[in-house]
């Protein structure tokens, strides 16, 4: 293990090199055509097979040189976020509004490197290596492509990993169950009739009933839901009318709701379709609910989280592994392929307080993260790839 971890931290700059390349060049979700360019590039110099899914989704595939079957999935995140980064730092997004304000830039210079030394210890296991380097995390619509190609057919074991700026560097969180929430996004459109301001009686207000109900869906998590089930429910965008003095003709709300349950997720959509198409009629309106699946809850396989916890202690004595973060209402959707291999996430440490920009917040123009965390995701990686097709004693 530690030749390994020897190994890993000679890539240190070539995982810093790659991380703060991607992270000049920030690409959003199902148009990372330069990010999977590039991560082709390197897998065919470390002589690993990969085929394209979709337009952006690279599938790398390494053979053990020694006898042997078993199957374990490797998976990076590669997509950037429609945010403007506010840090000043060499490395800095060059394309206005768009920012790896996730780390998923990190992630994926960490599979690579990962890739790297996996590749130079081809003759220490057998069976196969898949490196899913998945784009379109942020919408949610990454996952599927890989699963429907059939990447996952056959797989043992799949880990993941991703950035945390509320553990500090050094701690990775390997917490067993229910980690994330899952996430839905719902479009609202409201369907009035246009009149005069001053005719009301003449038209249907669509801007009206929308504000209505913007209110009476939070009265849902109030007085339907139980109050001992976490539900979230979030209108982030209203859009109404044409001029100051009409009855507006059309709204449009967009929203998202967080649950921990497949139940109470069905039950949510169903109360929400219910209360907008009443609202709406009570205004002589029509409302139509379009939902579309971000992600499911992404839980933890309790036995893979402990092998990964094992692993982690190992990759250095001043690791400390924490199975008890506290449950996040965001989503990741890693969540889909647990539903298909046992699977871990693990939350990799970036905080540090010597960098103050390393505090700050996923999603902020102004995030960033310890670049030495890129060491620890992939040994992570690549002890337990090793750990699981060498066939070593399990933990
Ligand atoms: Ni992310």
């Amino acid at each position: 293990m530690n030749e390994l971890r020897d190994q890993v931290c000679a890539e240190k700059e070539y995982m810093i090199n790659l991380r703060r390349d991607f992270h000049r060049h920030p690409e959003l979700s199902l148009q990372e055509r330069r990010t999977a360019g590039v991560i082709e590039q390197e897998l065919e110099r470390f002589e690993i097979s990969h085929t394209r899914i979709g337009a952006t989704s690279v599938l790398g595939i390494l053979r053990g040189a020694q006898s042997g079957s078993g199957v374990v999935a490797l998976r990076a995140d590669i997509d950037a976020l429609p945010i403007q980064e506010t840090n000043d730092v060499e490395y800095r997004s060059q394309t206005d509004g768009i920012m790896h304000a996730c780390g998923h830039d990190a992630h994926t210079a960490s599979l690579l490197g990962a890739a790297k030394v996996l590749s130079q210890n081809r003759d220490r296991f057998g069976g196969e290596l898949r490196f899913l380097f998945q784009p379109a995390e942020e919408t949610g619509k990454g996952a599927p492509d890989f699963i429907n190609a059939g990447a996952l057919d056959g797989a043992e074991r799949i880990l993941g990993l991703h950035s945390a700026p509320d553990l500090p560097l050094g701690t990775i969180g390997l917490t067993p169950g229910l980690n994330n929430a899952a996430v839905d996004h719902f479009r609202i459109l409201v369907h009035g009739k246009a009149a005069h301001v001053s005719t009301p009686q003449l038209g249907a207000d669509a801007l009206y009933a929308a504000s209505q109900i913007v209110v009476a869906i939070q009265g849902l998590v109030a007085r339907r839901s139980s109050p001992v089930e976490p539900v979230l429910l979030g209108v982030g965008k209203f859009a109404a009318g044409t001029t100051y003095n009409a009855v507006a003709e059309y709204a449009e709300l967009e929203g998202t709701t967080r649950t921990i349950s497949q139940e109470t997720r069905l039950q949510v959509r169903e109360w929400i379709d219910q209360t907008a198409e009443q609202i709406a009629a009570i205004s002589g309106a029509e409302a139509r609910v379009i939902w579309s699946d971000i992600t499911s809850a992404l839980i933890n396989d309790p036995q893979v989280s402990r092998e990964a916890a094992e692993v982690a202690k190992g990759l250095g004595d001043h690791i400390q592994v924490v199975t008890n973060r506290p449950l996040s209402l965001g989503g990741d959707n890693f969540a889909e392929y647990q539903r298909f291999v046992p699977g871990c996430y693990a939350y990799i440490g970036t905080a540090n307080t010597d960098l103050p920009s390393t505090l700050n917040s996923l999603h902020n123009g102004n995030f960033d993260l310890d670049e030495n965390a890129l060491v620890l995701g992939a040994g992570l990686y690549v002890g337990y790839a090793l750990w699981w097709l060498g066939r070593q004693e399990k933990p």
